[in-house]
């Protein structure tokens, strides 16, 4: 099985999805660390839960950014992870970093990329009237929420949606499609090439 770090921020629920996914003997990788910038992060004790490694690397401990960061590759690379998933880490990483882990790093967005990178994605696809909405999974590189899509569902927007109702269902969905994604990256059906592009494999 391919080794797996997962960075977080907060509630973890994505985490819990590739967790309880990589529970099944069939799943092609295994979650072998969790790292948080936030201390307070409630999935750490989740991840704890389950017996697995979970670190607290806090921004506020560290003189600079580029220091903040040394200390991430440092944990990272001593838990042997092959995979880095990105799961509501609500931290933009540095150009070094993320060219460190290329074609290694992914993420799990709210709402169907090219549309609404950044913060807010529900309030805004509400605002814009848009029918459908939904998640994406994709290859972390330099531009926020910008690199090659790997998998991606779409949610109907309902008549009465809030951004709270919208975003459970969004939620939901993200829930599906990290595990698949993960996998699919683990299995090398998936692989992201020179040119910063999405190949697929057979
Ligand atoms: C998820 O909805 C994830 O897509 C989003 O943060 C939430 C984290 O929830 N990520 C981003 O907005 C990244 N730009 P979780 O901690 O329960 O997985």
């Amino acid at each position: 099985k391919v080794s797996v770090a997962v960075m977080i921020s907060g509630r973890g629920s994505n985490m819990g999805a590739l967790i309880a996914a990589a529970l099944d003997a069939g799943f092609p990788a295994k979650i072998v660390s969790v790292i948080s910038d936030k201390p307070e992060a409630k999935g750490l004790e989740h991840a704890r839960e389950f017996g697995i490694e979970a670190l607290a690397i806090p921004r506020s401990d560290y003189p600079s950014k580029a220091d903040h960061e040394a200390a991430v590759i440092a944990a990272l690379d001593a838990s042997g992870a092959r995979i880095i998933a990105l799961a509501g880490y609500m931290r933009l990483l540095s150009g070094d970093f993320v060219k460190r882990y290329a074609g290694r790093m992914i993420n799990i967005h709210p709402s169907l990329l090219p549309a609404f990178p950044g913060l807010a994605t529900h309030e805004r696809a509400l605002a814009a009237g848009c029918r459908v909405h939904g998640c994406t999974v994709h290859f972390v590189t330099e531009g926020m929420d910008e690199g090659p899509i790997i998998e991606q569902e779409a949610v109907r927007v309902e008549r009465g949606d809030t951004p709270d109702t919208l975003a459970a269902r969004v939620l939901e969905a993200e829930h599906r499609i990290y595990p698949m994604a993960l996998a699919m990256l683990a299995r090398g059906e998936v692989r992201m090439s020179g040119d910063n592009r999405a190949q697929f494999a057979g």
